[in-house]
């Protein structure tokens, strides 16, 4: 098995023990580890959000306080999470950011992105 495919089934397996619906979930933590840019309290938006693995790192980082939301052409079903609204839509829908700033109340203070649509973050 080469190297890039056992990092992939570690982290697979991880996800599992950990509860996340998905591996990405490390990579958010690593990177917000690194930049420090989801706090708590943040309004946050993940364009692309299932299976909802960084929907769920989001709600643990911005806490009770924070708002998340995610968008993404599957529905996503995640339990507990009570901060976090799953909007299933294209982000390319005009509509969509008029329904992300309805539940924000507001604008975003993190955009985070894994669709094909484009990869990266901002505030
Ligand atoms: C790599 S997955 C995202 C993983 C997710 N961030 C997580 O942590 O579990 C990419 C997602 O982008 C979604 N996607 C691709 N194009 C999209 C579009 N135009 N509108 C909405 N979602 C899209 C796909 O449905 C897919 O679920």
């Amino acid at each position: 098995m080469r190297l890039q495919e056992a990092r992939r089934d570690l982290y697979r397996k991880l996800a599992k023990e950990q509860g996340y619906k998905s591996r990405a979930a490390f990579k958010l933590i690593e990177a917000n580890e690194k930049y420090d840019f989801i706090h708590e309290g943040d309004k946050v938006v993940d364009l692309g959000s299932a299976p909802g693995g960084w929907l769920q790192v989001a709600a643990s980082l911005t806490g009770p306080r924070g708002i998340v939301v995610g968008v993404d052409l599957s529905d996503v079903r995640l339990r507990g999470e009570k901060t976090v609204t799953s909007i299933t839509m294209d982000v390319d829908d005009p509509s969509v950011l008029q329904k992300v700033t309805r539940v924000l109340g507001g604008k975003a203070d993190g955009l985070s992105s894994s669709s094909s649509k484009g990869r990266g973050r901002g505030r």
